[in-house]
């Protein structure tokens, strides 16, 4: 269960992330959405110890990552970056056994490795998965580094804009990997996204960040409506209902 308490992110004086007090459900799928600097980025940031709280906490199965290791933390929880940093000189192959670290401290058993090569072809890139980082696209390249955290094999999936670079088909194949990891695994998954027809059809449960706060958080019944999402993007938006899924329409 993760589950944060007033967690707080300042940067001098203002909040990013303003006392933010969320339970998020486990073994489903929360889709965190919010404009450009709502503080998305910086609430997973701090729920997965890349960054310190100003204030509050946030827990991961009742253990406080303040004061958790890194590495028993990281057989919990596994994040994926909004910008991961690219070293060019390793393989795809390589990228991914980096996800096993937790469990193997870098000597790969049997296990890892089925681990591994499993992560590659979920992510259809057995074919690609000896050349080096620049020697692939930006899609291919995101789908990588998803692989790696899938790798990492843990409970709590964080990712952060899983869908970069994707195009429809992947992105498609992205959310319905997602959603097999919740139905099949039963691993907990919260994704930001900024597609909210992906959100509408495949989260379970949406949490709204506007301003560093969570302006709503429901389903996508509660949440995918006119006056939610005008709040949260302030322009005018229509929702009309496609076999039983909310999407949201713009038009100039
Ligand atoms: N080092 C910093 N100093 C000051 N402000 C910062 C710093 N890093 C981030 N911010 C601000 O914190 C706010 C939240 O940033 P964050 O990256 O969490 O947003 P986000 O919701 O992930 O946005 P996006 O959709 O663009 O990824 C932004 O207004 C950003 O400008
Ligand atoms: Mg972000």
């Amino acid at each position: 269960m993760i589950e944060t308490q007033e967690l707080t992110r300042r940067y001098d004086k203002a909040a990013v992330v303003d006392a933010v007090s969320l339970q998020l459900p486990e073994q489903a799928f929360t889709a965190i959405i919010g404009a450009n600097g709502a503080g998305k980025s910086t609430f997973l940031a701090m729920v997965s110890r890349l960054m310190p709280a100003s204030a509050g906490r946030a827990f991961v199965d009742g253990l406080d990552v303040a004061t958790t290791s890194g590495d028993v933390l990281a057989r919990r929880l596994a994040i994926l970056r909004q910008d991961s940093a690219v070293t060019a000189r390793v393989t795809v192959r390589d990228l991914v056994a980096f996800g096993r670290y937790p469990h193997s401290r870098g000597r790969l058993t049997a296990e890892d490795r089925a681990q591994i090569e499993d992560a590659l072809d979920f992510l259809e890139l057995a074919p690609l998965a000896d050349r080096f980082l620049d020697e692939i696209s930006g899609g291919q390249r995101q789908r990588a580094f998803v692989a790696m955290v899938l790798a990492q094999d843990t409970d709590h999936l964080l990712l952060d804009e899983p869908l970069n670079n994707l195009d429809m088909r992947h992105a498609a194949g992205m959310m319905k990997l997602l959603r097999r990891a919740v139905d099949e695994r039963g691993r907990t998954v919260v994704a930001v996204l900024h597609d909210i027809n992906f959100a509408s059809c495949y989260a379970d449960h949406i949490v709204a960040m506007r301003d560093g706060r969570v302006i709503a958080e429901g389903p996508p019944e509660v949440i995918v409506t006119p006056s939610v999402l005008e709040a949260v993007y302030g322009i005018a938006m229509e929702v009309v209902s496609v076999r039983g899924y909310r999407s949201v329409h713009y038009y100039r």
